[in-house]
This record gives C-alpha cells, structure tokens and sequence, in this order.
C-alpha cells in the first residue's frame, strides 16, 4: 500500500512538472540559442528540484524559493556570486557548463521580470572562477543582499522562507 501511495505522489509530481515544464520550455525557446534547455531542464530535475520544488517555489521553513525569487539577487553587488556559491549550486555534481545552463535556465525561464535588464548569463568560465568554495556561512550572507535589495525598494526576495 505504501508502495502504491508513493507511485501516486510520483506520478502527481510528475504531471505537474509536466506542465510547469511546458511552459517554460515555451518560454524558454525563444531565448535558446544553443539548444541547450532541454538538456538544462533534466538536470535541474534531476539535481536541484527535490529539494526546491517542480515549479520552484521552495518548500515553507526549509527550503527558499527560486522562481520570481533568484532573478533579484543579480541586481545587487555580490548576489551573481552568491547564486554559484550557495551549497546546493556549488556542490552540486554538475559540470561548470552544466551549472551555468541550470542557472541560465532558471533566471530566464522562472526570473524574467526579476532580471536587471542588462543581464549577462553565466559562463562556464566564470562559474569555474568563482563557484567554490561554497559558503559556509550563507544565512548572513543572504539577509545582508536581501537588506541591500529592501533599501532599494526590492522587496520581493523573502528575508525569512
Ligand atoms: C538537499 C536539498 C537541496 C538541493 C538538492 C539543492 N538545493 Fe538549493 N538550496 C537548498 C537550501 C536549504 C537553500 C537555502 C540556503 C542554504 O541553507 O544552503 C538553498 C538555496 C539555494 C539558492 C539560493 C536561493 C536564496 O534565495 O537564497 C540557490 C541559487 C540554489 N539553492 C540553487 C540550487 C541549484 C541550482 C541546485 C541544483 C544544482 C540546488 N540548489 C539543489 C537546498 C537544496
């Protein structure tokens, strides 16, 4: 019976990934000049999406939000940085390019009315320069770039999640 309850859970989460993915892969599209989305999108559900959700809305007490969320991080001085060096993106078993996809994706498919307007994707490159070492430390770290985002008027990245 256990069995058969954790099935339908799976196939529940499955079916609403499916349709959050088909909306972001429309939405992706456009700006896909690689090729690479798909590819993207699998990594994240198979690296990162256990833990913060199928639609990236984080899981309350635990686990903060990264749709409508993460984009606004980049406007701040230190926030590109933080996104590379949070320990689930840091440690993660993805690749430099992979990370930087998995970033991309999520900014440009969950984040476009967060995104400063300049925005410059990721890089292998750059993810390799500045990825590790992952925080330690990342609670001050993050209240005191959501403190700069609050003084600027931004106050759509939660303080506490
Ligand atoms: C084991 C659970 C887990 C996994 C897997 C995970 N994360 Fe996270 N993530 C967290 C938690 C918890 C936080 C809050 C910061 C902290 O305590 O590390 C977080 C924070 C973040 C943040 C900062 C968001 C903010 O608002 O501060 C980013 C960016 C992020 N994760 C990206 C990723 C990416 C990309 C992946 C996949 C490669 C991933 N995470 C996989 C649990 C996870």
């Amino acid at each position: 019976m256990k069995f058969v309850l954790r099935s339908i859970t799976c196939c529940l989460a499955a079916l609403s990934l499916w349709g959050s993915a088909a909306t972001a892969g429309q939405a992706g599209a456009a700006n896909d000049a690689n090729g690479s989305w798909p590819l993207a999108k699998q990594l994240w559900i198979q690296n990162c999406m256990g833990c913060h959700t199928a639609t990236g809305g984080g899981i309350a007490g635990k686990v903060p939000p990264l749709a409508h969320s993460l984009g606004y991080f980049e406007q701040v001085p230190g926030g590109r940085e933080y996104v590379m060096r949070v320990p689930g993106a840091s440690n993660s078993a993805l690749s430099d390019q992979q990370l930087a996809d998995v970033l991309n994706w999520l900014l440009t498919t969950m984040n476009r009315e967060a995104l400063p307007p300049r925005f410059k994707p990721y890089t292998a490159a750059e993810v390799a320069a500045h990825r590790r070492p992952a925080y330690a430390d990342v609670a001050p770290r993050r209240a005191a770039l959501v403190r700069e985002l609050q003084r600027r008027g931004i106050r759509n990245v939660a303080a506490a999640y």
